[in-house]
This record gives structure tokens, C-alpha cells and sequence, in this order.
């Protein structure tokens, strides 16, 4: 083990983190550093030569595409927002929820010919949508709390990540279309993938099993 060259992981911090150590363990990549983390953002697993790093979602692909940090640990909808350059390895079916454009019930959106105001943290994805259904829309780029902006007469409607429903509901709001499902994801800088290939590949090879398992175990 002590021959294997240090790999460096980018975790997203907050939920995709605690999924990530959750399956990282489960198999067999030891966390106890992360899971004791208090204020540090660099940690070290020993049993597999891991250095793994906490940083907010869009960061975690700068670091990756930087070459850095050799993997990353983020959301589909991060992928998909940034056009960044990776190799997406795994779908770790976790954190699992959907893009939706929704607004206030009774609304007609659809209708019409005047031009909508879509709010959104995702401009990127919210305008490749428009573009493919062949609607053309004003983005307006919001940072938080997007449910507010059609309440409060900014959009006529939004572009958002959906997980339970229950913001939208408790705001009044429906969903017109959902986009497409999201879901937390294994990415892999382009050199690192070469340079690096044993050592990466058993860690993909590993969590596989594990993702592989937890989906089969639900189906049974
Ligand atoms: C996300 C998303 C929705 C909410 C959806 O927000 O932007 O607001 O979660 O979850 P639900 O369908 O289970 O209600 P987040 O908690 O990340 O906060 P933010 O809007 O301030 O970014």
C-alpha cells in the first residue's frame, strides 16, 4: 500500500459530502479524519493514500479541471451548469433529485406571446432547455431562495432543482415540466486518469461495488 501514489479527492461540501463518506466507507476507503472534521478542509485516508478536500460545488471542478485534485465528488446539476473538462466515471445514485421549470399554479406560462423571465441558479441549463423546446426567454440569475422570484414579480416562472416538492408546495408553486434527473457523480481529471490509473481505477472499482450493491439490495 505505502508505494501508491497519493490520490487527491474534492468532495462538494454539505449533503454530497455526507453521501460521499457514507459510501466512501461502506466501502472500505476509511473516513474517520473527515467524519471528525471541525474546521480543517484537508484530510488524509491512510489505507488507500487519499488526501480529500472540502470546497463548495462549482469549485470542485475548477480544481478538477486545474488537475489539483485528481477526483471529484459533485452534483450532476454542478456538471451540467459548468462547461467544464472532465471524465464523468460514476453515478453514485445518491442525492438523487430532478431540474424542473415551475411557477405559480393557474398560471398560464405556455400561453401567450410575450416573452418569459425564468429566475434560476442554473442560467446555463435553464438556457439550453429554452433553446431546445424553441422558446425564447429571459434569464435572470438568482443566487438562493429562487422560489421567491416569481412570488414576488421578478419571473413568470423558474428554473430549480425539485428534491421532496415540499418548497415548492409551501410557496405555491407547481411544476410545469421536469428537465432531467440529477443525481451525485464520480469525475476524474483527464491526465490524472493515465497517470494515475491503478490507483484510480481500484477507487471507482471499489465505490462501484458499492453503489452497485446499495441499488441491488433496494430492488430486493
Ligand atoms: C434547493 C432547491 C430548492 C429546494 C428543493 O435549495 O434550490 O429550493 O432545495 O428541495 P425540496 O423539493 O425538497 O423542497 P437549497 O436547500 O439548496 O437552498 P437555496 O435555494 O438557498 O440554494
Amino acid at each position: 500500500m505505502n508505494n501508491k501514489k497519493t490520490i487527491k479527492i474534492a468532495l462538494t461540501k454539505g449533503r454530497i459530502e455526507e453521501g460521499a463518506i457514507d459510501i466512501f466507507e461502506a466501502a472500505g476507503i476509511d473516513c474517520t479524519e473527515l467524519k471528525n472534521k471541525g474546521r480543517k478542509l484537508i484530510f488524509h485516508n491512510k489505507n488507500y493514500n487519499i488526501d480529500f478536500v472540502l470546497v463548495k460545488a462549482a469549485d470542485v471542478l475548477t480544481y478538477v479541471e486545474h488537475g489539483v485534485v485528481d477526483v471529484g465528488i459533485v452534483g450532476k446539476d454542478t456538471l451540467m451548469e459548468e462547461n467544464k473538462n472532465f471524465y464523468e466515471v460514476l453515478d453514485l445514485k445518491f442525492g438523487c433529485c430532478r431540474f424542473a421549470v415551475a411557477g405559480p399554479k393557474n398560471s398560464k406560462f405556455y400561453e401567450g406571446y410575450n416573452k418569459k423571465k425564468i429566475a434560476t441558479k442554473y442560467p446555463n441549463v435553464a438556457r439550453e432547455y429554452f433553446r431546445k423546446i424553441g422558446q425564447d426567454v429571459e434569464i435572470v440569475k438568482i443566487e438562493g431562495s429562487v422560489e421567491l422570484a416569481p412570488i414576488l414579480g421578478l419571473s413568470d416562472a423558474i428554473v430549480d432543482i425539485v428534491e421532496t416538492g415540499s418548497t415548492l408546495k409551501e410557496n405555491g408553486l407547481v411544476v410545469y415540466d421536469d428537465i432531467c434527473n440529477i443525481s451525485a457523480r464520480m469525475v476524474v481529471n483527464v491526465a490524472s486518469m493515465k497517470m494515475k490509473k491503478d490507483e484510480i481505477e481500484e477507487i471507482i472499482e471499489k465505490v462501484n461495488e458499492e453503489v452497485n450493491s446499495r441499488e441491488f439490495s433496494m430492488i430486493n
